[in-house]
């Protein structure tokens, strides 16, 4: 850890003396780094302004995920979903983060029924009566970054697809009570997973969130099957995802071979996924982006 000198201004952007600001806190995180824990770097906690900043773009991402829940129906195309997303977000002022991503070539993440997650939009997928689907939204407002999907229930859907959408949105606020300054991310992680394994599903394991704000992913990889009392120090500013991807059937999966992009259950069961965003604060957590 870079540290300043006692009467040289905090790393935190406060303009104060350090020994008057961060001075006490950095001497307890070095003491639970000290205990084998891994703790953050300070490029990874948010200042006020730049929390500001992530707000702003993460209006957009709210907004659009909005309009896809008002929109979104049997008989469109993913690709409808597509323009939708890049429209709105640039007419807003912003740039569709996942848009050239890594070769991504599109502005949304569609993922239906058995799909777990990185589905490409296309004019020949057709939503259709039954189907659930996420629609995962990313959003890059003049550098800072915004992330967070949702579930769309198409029309009549089983008993157990929608009771597998509700988990997946209940496992987000089992994190989310563990989500708190001097706990550790492992302790969000594994209430997700307990929770899951009480519904008798399974979370998927390859496949996480991560921290963002300044990019669109950061440090920290957030799993959500861990112990508790391991990985990342939760410290006041830390900003990261939440979206466990909770297979009905097993945790397998597998990469489509052709497009190198979507992952599918190996099982063929349904997965479904929420996100958030959420910022660590001095008391517990805010959500910046659902
Ligand atoms: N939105 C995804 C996430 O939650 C990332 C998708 S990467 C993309 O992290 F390129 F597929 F968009
Ligand atoms: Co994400």
């Amino acid at each position: 850890m870079k540290k300043p000198g006692r009467n040289d201004e905090c790393w935190c952007g406060s303009g104060k003396k350090y020994k008057k600001c961060h001075i006490d806190f950095d001497e307890r995180m070095e003491e639970i780094e000290a205990q084998g824990h891994q703790i953050p770097d300070h490029s990874l906690l948010k200042t006020k302004e730049q929390i500001e900043k992530i707000k702003e773009s993460a209006k957009i991402n709210i907004a659009v995920l909005d309009y896809v829940a008002e929109h979104i129906r049997a008989g469109i195309s993913t690709a409808e979903i597509d323009r939708w997303v890049h429209d709105i977000t640039v007419r807003m002022g912003g740039i569709p983060a996942p848009l050239n991503y890594e070769g991504f070539p599109k502005s949304v993440c569609t993922s239906i029924n058995d799909e777990v997650c990185h589905g490409i939009p296309s004019e020949d997928i057709i939503l259709k009566d039954g189907d659930i689907v996420n629609v995962d939204v990313s959003t890059n407002l003049n550098g800072y970054f915004s992330d967070s999907s949702r579930m769309f229930c198409i029309g009549e859907v089983s008993a157990e697809k929608e009771a597998l959408v509700d988990a997946a949105k209940q496992a987000l606020q089992e994190g989310l009570k563990e989500v708190k300054p001097w706990k550790f991310l492992g302790d969000m992680g594994n209430a997700v997973n307990e929770y899951v394994k009480s519904c008798g599903y399974s979370v998927v394991r390859e496949v996480g969130g991560h921290g963002i704000g300044l990019e669109f992913h950061e440090d920290p990889w957030v799993s959500y099957v861990t112990e508790p009392n391991t990985g990342m120090l939760m410290v006041p500013g830390l900003m990261f995802t939440i979206e466990p991807m909770i297979n009905m059937g097993k945790a397998p999966i597998y990469t489509d071979e052709k497009n190198g992009w979507t992952i599918y259950t190996k099982d063929g069961l349904p997965s479904a996924q929420w996100e958030i965003q959420v910022l660590v604060t001095e008391d517990g957590y805010e959500i910046i982006t659902y």
